[in-house]
């Protein structure tokens, strides 16, 4: 299992890590997929009319987007009035919509699109003034009136909604979590005869993967998508903990696409539809398609047609992508997940704003060999793909690949690895992976058929210059051996043996774990003791990493060289208020070997309990991820964890640290 140490990013959680629901689905039959269709807040704000939605719902027809799957046309903020009719009914504005919403509907069921419609949570509808209805305390009659309608789907959103604090506009620390308002609506909605998809848009307060899935049938991860760049991290960082929680009838809504709305570059749009899309994310087109005064770009309306990152989305497995390995120093990040039919979808993400040539580790996927590889948005394909692949990634672009008919990481077949030379005495393996400098590697040679007399066999690996012998004896099906293998060099394995080979496999040694109470803290840095089952595996965490606060253990090493860290880490520090500006849900933490130069590695969220009213409030939950730190000597190392340069982040405190393993 040469993988285990490196994908376990998420294993190590307590018991609530289930994402089926045990409550009765809000219905069946619907959003099997996730959602995809059109909204007019990103461009209109909350002014919409009937106009603009007549004429975006005809070029949804008109551009091909709704036969792609694009068909619930949402009309957010800003449809209705102050007031109630004298029965208590909701209404629309008749300013702008004229014909009223009920005709909307036909209009849009006319042309095959399904009809959605926005309500709020709280009193009044975001956007106010002027004062817009909300619809708590109403539910019952508003689900009504919408199914009276003949409405498809409801998105339900948070604003003015806690009575305990007089309804101010947003509260992103309610005293009680805004669940059972969203359960009063789910309610009301399931007791109508119509089905009505129902969308929870309440920020990411309370962690809603946890209760939304059981009443509605996608949840908002975190707060609004803004117009520019940096929001595309934030949004990913908030997914990282949550993408398991995705399945059939249950999508994390990373809120509506800016594709197409001129805020973003091609590559730029590139990655977030790529990323919304594998990490199954509702598809919600917000851009003018066409107005009276605007008509959507060739160069965007081509990515939002993009057959193959559609398909993604809608891959009948339902299982979101996720992050698998961050190199933060590099600024590139890879994520990965599985598609039906046995295929890989994964995604490299250029942070750096330059186009440049960028590889891909398979192993950093799980996998090590793709017989056929589709890289989407190059337009290009690649057949026999060993190890890694190597291509040119634009400027904030994201290398988007399909690979197919793969095998898993360590497994070398002879047939595509080797090549033999003599009278097949010699093979030597080539493109052999190597996560860590270890002599410490467990080779495993795979005969093809059991050894009829004992034989000998020699092994030599190019990481030295020695060569070890071995005697098979009779009747053996495989032999193993320790191997030395030197850190994402492209390392060869050559085996003389008159014995048929028909595959070797490659392990790392499982290392050794240091935990958090191992280290020497100073400055700002403390210990915290966490829940029973909490702070995995080590049950204590070191909180207050900063600039001054560090944690240092001395850690002997077999050899010299590069090592890979697998680190345990914690962060719940989620951007409400600072999500319009720079926060990022991200923190930041160093590793420092021999005084060298720091390693920094910026973390996503690992929070996977409410943040108001969890274990630990959320900060109990530990992540992993992986970072390749050089300046390893043979015998005893100091290796110091920091916020080296904090101060000059948006959060001069690093992650919390747990503890690491050190692959040697
Ligand atoms: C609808 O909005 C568009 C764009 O803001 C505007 O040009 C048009 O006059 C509006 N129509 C109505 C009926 O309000
Ligand atoms: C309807 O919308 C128009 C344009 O925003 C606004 O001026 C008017 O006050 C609204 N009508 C009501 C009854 O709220
Ligand atoms: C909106 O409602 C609030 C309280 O519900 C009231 O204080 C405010 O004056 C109203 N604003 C407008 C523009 O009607
Ligand atoms: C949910 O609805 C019930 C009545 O059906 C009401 O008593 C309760 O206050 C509502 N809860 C919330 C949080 O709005
Ligand atoms: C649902 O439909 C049934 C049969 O058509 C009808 O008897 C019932 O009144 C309807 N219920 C609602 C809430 O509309
Ligand atoms: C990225 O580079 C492009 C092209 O040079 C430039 O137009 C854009 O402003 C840059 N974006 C950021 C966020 O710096
Ligand atoms: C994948 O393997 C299957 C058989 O296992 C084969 O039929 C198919 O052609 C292969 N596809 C590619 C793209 O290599
Ligand atoms: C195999 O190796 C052993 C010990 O290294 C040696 O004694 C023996 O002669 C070798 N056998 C053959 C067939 O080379
Ligand atoms: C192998 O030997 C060569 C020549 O003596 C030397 O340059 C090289 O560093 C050695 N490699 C290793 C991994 O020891
Ligand atoms: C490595 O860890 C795995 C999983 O815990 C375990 O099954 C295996 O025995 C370990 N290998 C070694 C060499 O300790
Ligand atoms: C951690 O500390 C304990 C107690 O001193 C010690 O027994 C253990 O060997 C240490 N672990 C490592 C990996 O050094
Ligand atoms: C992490 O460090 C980088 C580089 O110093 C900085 O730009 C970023 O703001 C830091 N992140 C946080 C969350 O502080």
């Amino acid at each position: 299992m040469t993988m285990l140490l490196q994908f376990t990013l998420f294993t190590a959680l307590g018991s609530s890590v289930a994402s089926a629901s045990l409550q009765p689905r809000l219905q069946n039959g619907i959003a099997l997929t996730p959602q995809m269709g059109w909204n007019t807040y990103n461009h209109y704000s909350c002014s919409p009319n009937e106009t603009i939605v007549h004429s975006n719902a005809q070029a949804l027809v008109d551009l091909g987007l709704s036969s792609l799957g694009y068909r619930y046309v949402t009309t957010d903020c800003g449809w209705t009035v102050a007031d109630r009719l004298a029965d208590g009914s909701l209404t629309w504005n008749e300013t702008l919509f004229p014909q009223g919403f009920p005709a909307l509907g036909e209009y849009l069921h006319s042309l095959d699109l399904l009809f959605g419609v926005y309500q709020d949570s709280g009193i009044l509808l975001c956007g106010s003034p002027p004062n817009q209805t909300g619809s708590l305390y109403h539910e019952a009659q508003d689900a009504q009136t919408f199914a009276s309608w003949n409405v498809d789907s409801l998105k339900y959103d948070n604003c003015y909604s806690d009575a305990a604090d007089g309804y101010p506009n947003t509260n992103y620390a309610p005293s009680i979590s805004p669940e059972p308002r969203y359960a009063n609506m789910s309610h009301a909605l399931l007791q109508q005869n119509r089905t009505i998809l129902f969308q929870i848009c309440e920020w990411g307060i309370s962690f809603p993967a946890h209760w939304a899935p059981s009443i509605g049938h996608s949840w908002r991860i975190g707060n609004d998508i803004i117009p520019d760049w940096r929001t595309i991290y934030r949004i990913i960082n908030q997914a990282a903990p949550q993408t398991d929680f995705a399945g059939s009838g249950q999508w994390p809504d990373l809120d509506m696409l800016e594709v197409g709305n001129g805020i973003f570059s091609s590559p730029e749009e590139e990655t977030h539809f790529s990323l919304w899309a594998i990490l199954k994310s509702p598809l919600i087109i917000g851009a003018a398609l066409r107005d009276e005064v605007t008509f959507i770009n060739d160069a965007s309306l081509a990515i939002l047609k993009n057959t193959d990152v559609i398909s993604y989305n809608q891959d009948s497995l339902g299982e979101s992508v996720s992050l698998r390995r961050r190199w933060t120093e590099d600024a590139y990040e890879v994520w990965s997940g599985p598609l039906s039919n046995g295929r890989t979808v994964a995604a490299l993400i250029n942070w750096q704003n330059e186009s440049r040539d960028l590889t891909l580790d398979l192993p950093d996927i799980g996998l090590q060999y793709a017989a056929s590889l589709k890289n989407i948005w190059a337009g290009s394909t690649e057949q026999d793909v060993r190890t890694s692949y190597t291509a040119t990634v634009a400027g904030h672009g994201t290398m988007l690949l399909e690979l197919q008919n793969t095998t898993a990481s360590g497994i070398y077949s002879t047939a595509v690895f080797g090549s033999s030379s003599g009278v097949r005495t010699t093979t030597t393996f080539e493109e052999i992976y190597a996560i860590t400098t270890s002599t410490q590697y467990i080779l495993t040679i795979y005969f093809s058929q059991s050894v009829s007399s004992a034989t000998n066999l020699t092994i030599e690996s190019s990481a030295s210059n020695t060569t070890s012998s071995k005697q098979v004896p009779a009747s053996a099906t495989q032999l193993s051996a320790t191997i030395p293998l030197t850190a994402r060099s492209s390392n060869t394995i050559t085996i003389d043996t008159s014995l048929s080979i028909d595959s070797i496999h490659v392990t790392p040694s499982n290392g050794t774990y240091y935990p958090s109470t191992n280290f020497t803290l100073s400055g700002s840095s403390t210990f915290t003791t966490c829940g029973i089952g909490y702070c995995e595996p080590v049950g204590t965490k070191i909180g207050y990493i900063s600039p001054s606060g560090t944690a240092k253990v001395t850690i002997p090493a077999t050899t010299g060289g590069s090592k890979y860290l697998s680190i345990d880490w914690i962060n719940n520090e989620i951007a409400f208020d600072s999500s319009w500006g720079w926060g990022s849900n991200s923190r930041n933490l160093t590793v420092t070997v021999n005084s060298e130069d720091p390693v920094r590695l910026e973390v996503p969220l690992s929070g996977r309990h409410s943040e108001l009213f969890g274990p630990g409030l959320g900060w109990w939950d530990t992540a992993t991820l992986g970072l390749l730190t050089d300046g390893w000597k043979e015998g005893a190392n100091e290796v110091v964890i920091s916020n080296v340069g904090g101060e000059d982040g948006f959060q001069s405190y690093g992650a919390d640290f747990v503890g690491l393993r050190l692959l040697d």
